[in-house]
């Protein structure tokens, strides 16, 4: 007897519990708390139990019922409150507009960019971040404690295991993966112990630009880079050129264009310079060339390097870099 009571006790839990609607509690009741139902039953047969355990399972009885009762009035208020009109799906409601993402103005610059040098017949690569010291430097024509290094700003993991500072590195896996003629863009990621402020990061991009062929002049260099300026800024800007130092490149220039906002005159966006200056070029020194085993009698070419921000930043009218990383709604949702 007791060991029935045990087994209908449980089964009504179960049934309890697993009730979805307020007629499912009503048949567990009946089933079980019922006039006709099984606890009534049990109570029933306890007239058959041996006397000396008669006040056990009496008392058993009230306490299986007890809770029952408990449980069932409980379910029967739970499932009250999740039908009531309070809860009810109020079809009136306007929807929840779906939020429609939009690509973050570092990458509809990068892919502006890329655009302009597939139309040239550049193909894009990549590669890695982390770099050695030989593809960060030493295949660079920096010689050993140059103070160009220093420059570069440069995140050392190990002593010879650094974050790039530049996407340069990238010409050289380049070439040394193929032979010429070489026309690659190279967008990625470049690191720098800068401090972080309105104009720097030490995260930021950079596009780095690649070509080597027979009869490559600086001639090709301006004429590639005029296009890319026109494509960004338009038919109207022009490009200045002048002198400057980078050790893979001889000549090397540091390159602007004209300011797109005041055409030239002075203002406020090209802090009354008429110029924007956008990046470094040059052409590559044969010593670079010759390290990755190209012929430097036969073959000659140009390189570029220009950074993202900057663009982002003078189109979109952003002016603190540090927003282009925030990863503000604020901000983001306004391109
Ligand atoms: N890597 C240089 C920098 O970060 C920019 C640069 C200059 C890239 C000259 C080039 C180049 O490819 O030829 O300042």
């Amino acid at each position: 007897m007791i060991e029935k009571l045990k087994a209908m006790a449980d089964e009504a839990r179960a049934a309890l519990a697993a009730a979805q609607t307020e007629d499912d509690v009503e048949a567990a009741r009946v089933k079980f708390l019922g006039r006709k139902g099984q606890l009534r039953d049990l109570q029933q047969g306890i007239k058959d139990v041996p006397a000396e355990q008669r006040p056990e399972a009496g008392q058993l009885i009230n306490q299986v019922k007890g809770e029952l009762e408990a449980m069932l009035q409980q379910r029967q208020d739970e499932l009250a409150a999740g039908s009531g009109p309070a809860d009810a799906i109020d079809v009136t409601l306007p929807g929840r507009a779906t939020r429609m993402a939009g690509r973050h103005p570092l990458m509809q610059v990068r892919q502006d960019m890329i655009n302009i040098f597939l139309g040239l017949g550049y193909a894009v690569a990549e590669g890695p971040e982390v770099e050695n010291y030989h593809y960060a430097f030493e295949a660079l024509n920096y010689p050993d404690d140059h103070p160009a290094m220093d420059e570069q700003m440069t995140f050392y993991i190990e002593d010879d295991v650094v974050l790039r500072s530049q996407t340069s590195t990238v010409q050289i896996r380049v070439m040394e993966s193929q032979e010429p003629p070489v026309r690659v863009v190279v967008p990625g990621r470049c690191f720098r112990r800068d401090t972080v402020d309105a104009t720097h990061s030490h995260t930021f991009h950079q596009l780095e630009g690649l070509c080597v062929d027979e009869g490559i002049t600086f001639a090709d260099l301006k004429g590639t880079l005029l296009s890319f300026a026109h494509g960004m800024f338009g038919p109207d800007v022009r490009v200045r050129f002048r002198p400057d130092f980078f050790p893979f490149t001889e000549p090397s220039a540091e390159f602007a264009v004209s300011c797109y906002m005041c055409g030239g005159d002075g203002c406020r966006v090209c802090s009354q310079t008429g110029w924007l200056e956008l990046g470094g070029a040059g052409m590559v020194d044969p010593n670079v060339l010759s390290a990755v085993g190209y012929d430097t009698e036969r073959y000659t070419g140009f390189a570029f390097g220009v950074g993202m921000e900057r663009f982002a930043m003078l189109r979109y009218g952003i002016e603190d870099m540090r927003l282009l990383y925030s990863g503000d709604m604020r901000m983001l949702a306004q391109f």
